[in-house]
């Protein structure tokens, strides 16, 4: 069975969480589905569904948030990170660490929505910031 499912979600950075929101429900035609902080990780997320993945809006709740140094170099906000949903998280990361790609978490930690998340290194996906995520609800 294939590991790795279908693209979850893009993370897009905004400077203004409400605004984002008040925009992309215009885009997407369509009311935000839900909100959510994320301590450990120094944001605060809106996701709306999209067929069967997500669009996440992100916004720094902090200074030293990777969403902050993110928009100090690219000041109109963009995509921040591309997740992919896996079947299990552990085995990926695995397979990734004896493949010699560089993980920015070696362990899978919490994210929203009751997922297990992890990283990949940027300078192993050209320049693309990978989250995989491991859905823990039934
Ligand atoms: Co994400």
């Amino acid at each position: 069975m294939q590991n790795l499912k279908k693209i979850d979600h893009l993370g897009i950075a905004v400077a203004d969480l409400n605004s984002a929101v008040q925009k992309y429900e215009i885009l997407l035609q369509r009311k935000v589905e839900h909100f959510e902080e994320v301590e450990d990780q120094k944001v605060k997320t809106a996701f709306f569904e999209l067929g069967e993945s997500h669009i996440e809006l992100l916004q720094a709740t902090s200074p030293e948030s990777p969403i902050a140094k993110y928009l100090e170099k690219n000041p109109k906000g963009g995509i921040h990170h591309i997740c992919i949903e896996v079947e299990d998280i552990v085995k990926a990361l695995s397979d990734y660490e004896k493949a010699g790609i560089r993980l920015i978490d070696q362990k899978p930690r919490m994210g929203a929505n009751q997922k297990l998340v992890a990283f990949v290194h940027p300078a192993d996906t050209n320049g693309v910031l990978l989250e995989l995520s491991q859905n823990l609800k039934p």
